[in-house]
């Protein structure tokens, strides 16, 4: 099996709903490893080699978090900022994660159709999504299409639960890399390569 660090980035989880959920999901899968980085770094202090070395530990990374203003929670871009050193992650001689995927797993206030070009918010997810694919893009790593869960505000906690199951499903198809390379890059989102 692949192994998939999941990066867990969510302020207030004794309020989500949604990724709560989530992550109670898929974080006892033996290939699986959860690095709650609110958890571990409250005051921010983020200890680069230990984060380093988690990635060195793993095939798979998620970046997994709510949505906040376009973007993810501050400690994910500060992790990103320190643990992705130029070097070491990137740059002529930072060729140390070359091979390994990114996913994001994220979930969305606004439901499907406002992320369009049409919609209220104008762009699509992954036209919002291009700095983490770029910055992974640079990594030399690849970055699959998103898997989202939209519209938190109205969602029922039966929808929550199929979600749920379907990450299950994600993480699944990842570890046993059990992936269609073709049908992957067609598509908008890993919701849509799933049932
Ligand atoms: C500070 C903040 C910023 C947010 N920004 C966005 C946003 O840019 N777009 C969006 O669709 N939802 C946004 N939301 C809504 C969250 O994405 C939503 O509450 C979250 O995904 C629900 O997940 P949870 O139940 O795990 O907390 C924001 C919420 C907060 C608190």
């Amino acid at each position: 099996m692949n192994r998939i660090l999941i990066e867990f980035a969510h302020p207030a989880i004794q309020k989500s709903r949604i990724n709560r959920q989530l992550i109670d999901m898929v974080k006892k899968l033996d290939y699986v490893t959860v690095n709650d980085l609110y958890e571990n770094y409250p005051d921010f202090f983020i200890d680069v080699k230990k984060e380093q070395q988690l990635l060195l530990n793993h095939d798979i990374i998620i970046w997994h978090h709510p949505f906040y203003w376009y973007s993810a929670p501050a400690i994910l871009i500060e992790w990103m900022d320190l643990v992705l050193e130029h070097g070491w992650a990137y740059g002529e001689h930072g060729r140390i994660l070359e091979g390994k995927s990114v996913l994001s797993v994220i979930s969305t206030g606004g439901r499907r159709e406002v992320y369009s070009k049409e919609g209220r918010n104008q762009y699509t997810m992954n036209e919002f999504l291009v700095p983490f694919k770029q910055s992974a893009n640079l990594c030399r790593m690849e970055y699959l299409p998103p898997f989202i869960v939209h519209g938190a505000h109205t969602i029922k906690n039966s929808e929550i639960d199929a979600y749920a199951v379907q990450y299950k499903k994600v993480l699944n198809i990842l570890g046993r890399g059990d992936i269609d390379k073709i049908e992957m890059k067609k598509a908008a989102y890993f919701n849509d390569l799933i049932e």
